[in-house]
């Protein structure tokens, strides 16, 4: 951004970022240069922003969507900064009527920017409230009822929205085709892992060799969210058990001592997999059916558990349900995946 223009991003607007993790407000990088990975996204988005700030327009409606920690806030929260623009925050959850995204339609400044996350779940009839608001900067009210029923037209001024959603299947078209770009957030590589490690060690003054970033990377499933509590994690363990001490001995029992494996599965991932393959002879199994058996929600595993599962092969859709890979079976096996270190991606 040029001449140092105030950013105006609004302190509740952080506050409320949809996450509950305190970790993601220290440790969640400021500006887009400060992000590491996601290259093609990043540089579409750099693109589509320095347009917009070079030509004065407003920038075009986003959506983002991916598996969690993946990076979703933090994009929707730099854009503004870059910018130089103001950011509401609203979640898709909350908004159970058109009555309660008014407040936000009608304090959007011209060009800033209204991040609804989980917009998935926002209920129809806000939807569908939505659509004139995107499409010309308008609201549509009806006033009144039966023969007396009057259409109001209340323009807005015009606004940048930038969904997020872990769950890109549950958008409707309509509303998917009202954004000018939709970008998929995919887990990171053990590299661009390490480095983002590497940067929160330093923002938490740790000390961090290469072999520990490395070993964290790779038990992180892909995801930096993890990667920064892991980080956390092994930074207590290692005051509390090790005199502040860090090597990979002690990345290793701390991350042993969390349940989480060489290739980064917590319990919880273990135990889908387990279910599969001890109460349903390996699949197919409907999701209901598994998570009915976990005393689980099918949403969660769909968004939060399985997503990593499927890149990694351990377990696949098919059209009658999951099913474990030989791969899946190999890893409860405790046996290694692929001889030696599991080389995910
Ligand atoms: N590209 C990135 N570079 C560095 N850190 C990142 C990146 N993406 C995410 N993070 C870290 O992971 C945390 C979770 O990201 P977030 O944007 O909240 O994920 P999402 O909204 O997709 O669930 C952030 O607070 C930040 O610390
Ligand atoms: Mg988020």
């Amino acid at each position: 951004m040029s001449g140092g223009r105030e950013v105006t991003v609004r302190p509740e607007a952080v506050e409320t970022s949809g996450s509950t993790d305190p970790a993601d407000r220290d440790l969640r990088p400021q500006r887009m240069a400060e992000m590491i990975g996601q290259r093609e996204v990043h540089e579409r988005l750099g693109i589509a922003v320095d347009a917009a700030r070079k030509r004065g327009e407003v920038l075009g409606h986003i959506l983002l969507d991916g598996p969690p920690g993946l990076g979703k806030t933090t994009f929707a929260t730099c854009i503004p900064r870059e910018l130089g623009t103001t950011l509401q925050i609203a979640s898709g959850a909350a908004l159970s009527a058109p009555k309660d995204l008014m407040p936000y339609l009608t304090n959007c400044t011209e060009g800033s920017v209204l991040f609804i996350d989980e917009i998935h779940r926002l209920p129809i009839a806000v939807e569908e409230f939505l659509y004139p608001a995107m499409e010309d900067f308008r609201v549509d009210f009806t006033w009144g009822e039966g023969v007396a029923a009057r259409t109001i037209n209340m323009p807005l001024r015009p606004f940048t929205l930038v969904g997020a959603t872990t769950r890109a299947g549950l958008i409707s078209a309509p509303l998917r085709d009202r954004f000018q770009m939709r970008e998929h957030l995919d887990f990171y590589s053990v590299d661009e892992l390490a480095e983002i490690v590497r940067r929160s060690a330093a923002r938490l003054q740790m000390p961090m060799d290469d072999d520990s970033a490395v070993e964290i990377a790779r038990r992180s499933r892909g995801t930096p969210r993890l990667a920064n509590n892991r980080l956390r994690w092994i930074r207590d363990y290692s005051t509390s058990r090790a005199g502040d001490r860090l090597d990979l001995g002690i990345t290793r029992q701390a991350l042993d001592m969390q349940g989480i494996d060489t290739i980064g599965l917590d319990s919880f991932d273990r135990r889908y997999l387990e279910t599969i393959q001890r109460v349903f002879g390996g699949g197919p199994v409907g999701i209901e059916a598994i998570a009915h058996t976990m005393s689980s929600a099918a949403d969660t595993l769909e968004s939060d558990v399985e997503p990593f599962l499927l890149r990694c092969e351990l377990v696949i859709r098919t059209p009658r349900g999951r099913q474990l890979t030989s791969r899946g079976e190999e890893h409860l096996g405790g046996k290694p995946v692929s001889g030696g270190q599991t080389r995910l991606f």
